[in-house]
């Protein structure tokens, strides 16, 4: 029914951030305050077991692919995985002593220079299949570590992006598995998160799909979206300095109640739409206490995960106690042997990547049967500063 209302606009939904406010469709996924994520009606706790392509594909597509259409997607993101030898070289020219993730966006931009086509489904395509590379490139040039070896697509998605960072480190067998589940679970959240809405909103001034998501990684870059993943894993690194590594619950119950009486930030829970544990949460703190139980850190986030519901579930005016995905994410990718807090934004934006381009081209070339949607342009009332 055109005429159904679906939320009603008062003064005091002003000034919110949008927060609840329906502004448009989405074919990707949707975030269910009580069910979580799901990825074109599948539970995102249910598509760990797949590969990221396949999952790329059931975005891509709404639909789950069949074993053809899976091989066939997979063959040409591998033919599309080419970086151009000019955005590498412009990499190595970037300077060190700035974020990476600003140094991701400048990338985009630079990649658009040289590769756009001006064909938002085209340079899509090209972008999610050639940005694992373009990460890795980002990554190794900023640390200082060893070149990036020549790209090998055909290995898979992520399985080629874990070859290509020249981590010093040992890393453990299970690597490229975190690095594949952190991918797929980062792909999308809906259409309103805000690195997302913003891609769309600029895509929406009918700018090309490289700076829409250049664009997009800005606004991604906050410590109130992207960043929240390293500012959490910083957190649970600062409760094991204080308590150590043989820590009780209770040890870090009584840390939680401490910081809360200082007026401190408990970081990792809570979300935006979600009242629940963040599904994504879920599948990573259950793959880090099956595989990396013993390790100082997953021993203090699990301790957090049970203690920090447990307090902040006291304050009734706390809408949503539980974890979200960056309370653990960091800590996974850290226990499999990348402990560089650094850079786990740019791998957050190494995957929502795929979400935000996929949702460009839907609203570019799909939606209102292939004309676009429109600029966007809310209002704003004018009110004069007292
Ligand atoms: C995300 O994955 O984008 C975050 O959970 C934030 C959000 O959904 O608003």
């Amino acid at each position: 029914m055109e005429d159904e209302v679906l939320f009603q606009i008062t003064k005091a939904n002003l000034d919110t951030g949008l927060r609840g406010f329906p502004v448009g469709t989405c074919v990707t996924s949707t975030v269910h305050p009580q069910k979580g994520l799901f990825y074109a009606d599948q539970p995102v706790d249910q598509l760990a077991a797949w590969a990221p392509e396949e999952v790329i594909f059931l975005l891509y597509h709404g639909k789950k692919g069949s074993q053809e259409e899976n091989l066939a997607f997979k063959k040409e993101l591998i033919q599309r995985a080419h970086l151009s030898s000019k955005t590498i070289e412009e990499i190595k020219t970037f300077p060190l002593d700035v974020d990476p993730m600003r140094l991701f966006t400048i990338a985009l931009l630079f990649d658009g220079l040289y590769s756009s086509v001006k064909d938002y489904r085209e340079d899509a395509l090209n972008l999610i299949a050639k940005v694992p590379e373009m990460v890795a490139q980002i990554i190794n040039h900023h640390a200082g570590w060893k070149k990036t070896p020549p790209s090998k697509p055909e290995l898979g998605y992520m399985e080629n992006f874990a070859g290509l960072l020249s981590i010093p480190g040992q890393v453990s067998d299970q690597f490229p598995h975190v690095l594949k589940l952190f991918d797929l679970l980062h792909f999308d959240h809906g259409g309103g998160n805000l690195s997302t809405f913003v891609g769309k909103a600029v895509a929406s001034g009918l700018e090309d799909l490289y700076g829409s998501l250049a664009s997009a990684m800005c606004a991604l870059a906050g410590p109130r979206h992207g960043r929240a993943n390293q500012e959490c894993y910083a957190f649970v690194q600062e409760i094991l300095n204080v308590v150590g590594p043989d820590a009780t619950c209770q040890d870090v119950e009584k840390v939680i109640r401490h910081k809360l009486s200082k007026g401190e930030l408990i970081f990792g829970f809570g979300h935006a739409v979600l009242r629940v544990e963040d599904p994504r949460a879920t599948v990573q703190y259950d793959f880090a206490s099956q595989h990396f139980g013993n390790n100082p850190l997953v021993k203090i986030a699990l301790h957090l995960r049970l203690a920090g519901t447990k307090v902040l579930k006291e304050n009734p005016k706390i809408s949503n106690p539980y974890p979200n995905v960056d309370a653990i994410s960091g800590v996974l990718l850290s226990a499999a042997g990348f402990p560089y807090p650094e850079y786990f934004p740019v791998l957050f934006g190494l995957s929502r990547v795929v979400g935000i381009a996929i949702q460009i081209v839907y609203e570019r070339i799909e939606a209102r049967g292939g004309k676009g949607l429109p600029i966007v342009r809310p209002k704003y009332l004018y009110t004069p500063r007292i």
